[in-house]
């Protein structure tokens, strides 16, 4: 028997962080953010200074690269030995990964990392595609989102307590870009698994959505 899997998909921004990390440590269970795997390629990447069109380079640095989670208060993630953790929120990261997130081949790579989470006593995963293709089987499956207006003023806030400069109108755009970016590829594009529970996360607090997804646990 595989460990269980609850699995929490949507846009950037609905909150699933937030709601996935709580919900992993009530239960005690393991929490994959999926999105900083691509966040983390991303940098590599750029670090590398490749061509965003060069998918053959982009696949090898998939291949090649280390990823280390260290899931305390904080997540702390290595990207080949060196902590990133700081470079991972920033929107221009968010846009890199999301480019690189549509090749089909860069999916392929990155799918065990992912699967490998899946360890006792439980998981919480995190991302776009947790509910229609890392774990199609997972007992548990949410597709949780909110609009763009309140999901780019969360990004911001998010920002903004990061001490990261951010400018409202341009996160609400990008926000839209990357939603349309996601939502139309045609590997993993996001969308809710059929046996998601939907939960529009516009009008309802933090606590609200936990417990939403803390019921369906029960
Ligand atoms: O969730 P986060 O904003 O950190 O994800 C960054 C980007 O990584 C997303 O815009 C998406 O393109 C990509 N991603 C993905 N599949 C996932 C998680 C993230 O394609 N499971």
């Amino acid at each position: 028997m595989k460990p269980p899997v609850l699995t929490i998909d949507g846009p950037s921004g609905a909150g699933k962080g937030t709601v996935s990390r709580s919900v992993a440590k009530k239960l005690g269970w393991h929490y994959l953010d999926s999105g900083s795997i691509y966040r983390s390629l991303a940098i590599a990447v750029s670090d590398k200074q490749i061509d965003l069109l060069d998918i053959a380079s982009i696949v090898d640095i998939a291949k090649a690269i280390s990823l280390e989670f260290e899931c305390g208060d904080e997540l702390v993630v290595k990207l080949d030995g060196v902590d990133i953790t700081d470079r991972l929120p920033s929107e221009a990261t968010g846009n890199v990964a999301s480019i690189i997130a549509a090749y089909p081949d860069v999916r392929a790579v990155l799918l065990q990392k992912q699967k490998d989470f899946q360890q006792a006593p439980g998981l919480v995963a995190d991302g776009r595609d947790m509910g229609t293709v890392v774990f199609p089987e997972a007992e548990n499956k949410v597709f949780l989102t909110a609009s763009a207006q309140e999901r780019a003023s969360r990004r911001y806030k998010q920002l903004k307590e990061k001490r990261i400069d951010a400018n409202l109108a341009q996160i609400t755009k990008e926000i839209e870009a990357r939603d349309r970016r996601d939502q139309e590829r045609a590997s993993a594009p996001l969308k809710a698994a059929d046996d998601a529970l939907f939960i529009d996360s516009s009008n309802l607090s933090v606590d609200q959505v936990i417990e939403e997804v803390m019921n369906l646990i029960r």
